[in-house]
């Protein structure tokens, strides 16, 4: 094991040498016959010589060497470092160990602070751009008005309805986004009961069934033989998260498709499927669909309308019952959204 050199470990060094080298001039004079001093003066001479080599050894190191590593750790801001603590340590060996810690932490600092950079610049970015869209439509709907279209009874009515359409979008965009930096900031408070899980889908069913008419897709439960399906859990985020799915299983599906809710009984907890038999996904996406904005280009999708939120509102709520999406797709096939609930 290699030895641990401290300061104080030289200053004692430095005055047992300091000391033997005492005695041994002290030796060679008696045996030249040049002094006579008796056992008690050797002793003294040695204490002191012993004395006096530590204290300026010590008050050299503490005030040339030490000072300059107080400094050091002034500068890396690594509180409680005493010159008296760094007495009895390796100094050097420490130093460095702290200032490769340092620097270390100042990296990673540094590489966090560009990812939220980088991450705010690409927020903004698709903000801006998604926001763009609706503002300019209801822009130029209001300046035909303005320029004549408002005394021809038959555009007026549908320009003023177009404007109104695009409103209610902006409107979608800003309550999805505040919605999201709720969850990220653990604004929102879950408010875990139990419930039954087959009412809520079949709400969610009814409230879709006109989309799922317009793009022809069935929607269809399988609790495999439950009547009741209790899991534990906030009863309105949960609904948003099956909402979303089911959403984007009719906007992403097949014409004549079929998308599936399974509920899956795994005695401690559940899982729950949402399956479609729809356009699928391309794997590259995969890892990419729960962030902001993240929309797969397809022409499907850009007919399709969306901004690309509903996803990572539904990772959001998730990660707030401790639970995560899992995505599985087979492109040009169908993809499956699972997660668990407690029961
Ligand atoms: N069931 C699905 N099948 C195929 N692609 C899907 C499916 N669900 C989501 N996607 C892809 O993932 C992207 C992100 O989905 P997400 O729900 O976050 O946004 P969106 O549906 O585009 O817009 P929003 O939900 O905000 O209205 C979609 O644009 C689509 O390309
Ligand atoms: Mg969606």
């Amino acid at each position: 094991m290699k030895k641990k050199v401290t300061p104080l470990k030289v200053c004692v060094m430095l005055a047992i040498s300091n000391t033997l080298i005492t005695l041994l001039v002290i030796a060679v004079l008696s045996l030249a016959g040049k002094t006579q001093i008796n056992t008690w003066q050797i002793f003294l001479i040695a204490l002191l010589v012993f004395g006096a080599s530590y204290t300026v050894t010590y008050l050299i190191i503490k005030k040339y060497i030490l000072q300059k590593l107080i400094q050091i750790y002034k500068a890396i801001q690594h509180k409680g470092k005493s010159k008296n603590m760094l007495m009895s340590k390796n100094v050097f060996e420490q130093t460095s160990q702290d200032v490769s810690k340092w620097a270390k932490e100042l990296d990673e600092e540094v590489q966090t602070q560009t990812q939220l950079a980088n991450y705010r610049r690409l927020f903004i970015g698709n903000f801006s751009h998604e926001i763009r869209t609706p503002i300019f439509n209801i822009q130029g709907y209001i300046d035909t008005l303005i320029d004549g279209a408002m005394d021809d009874d038959n555009v007026r009515e549908k320009y003023l309805n177009q404007a109104s359409k695009n409103v209610t979008r902006l409107i979608s965009i800003v309550e999805d986004l505040t919605t999201i930096s709720k969850l990220e900031y653990n604004q929102v408070v879950m408010n875990i009961t139990e419930f039954d899980l087959i009412p809520v889908i079949y709400d969610i069913f009814d409230e879709l069934a006109l989309k799922a008419e317009e793009f022809e897709i069935e929607l269809k439960l399988d609790s495999h033989g439950h009547n009741f399906f209790t899991v534990k859990g906030d009863k309105m985020a949960i609904r948003q998260v099956l909402s979303n799915l089911l959403l984007n299983s009719i906007k992403y599906g097949k014409t004549k498709g079929k998308t599936t809710v399974n509920l899956l009984d795994m005695n401690t907890y559940a899982i729950i499927q949402v399956t479609d038999n729809g356009i699928g996904i391309e794997e590259k996406h995969l890892g990419h669909l729960c962030d902001r904005f993240y929309r797969v280009s397809t022409s499907r999708s850009r007919t399709a309308g969306g901004t690309g939120l509903g996803l990572a509102i539904v990772k959001h709520i998730l990660e707030a019952h401790n639970q995560s999406l899992s995505i599985s797709s087979n492109y040009g096939k169908g993809s499956t959204f699972a997660f668990q609930l407690e029961k």
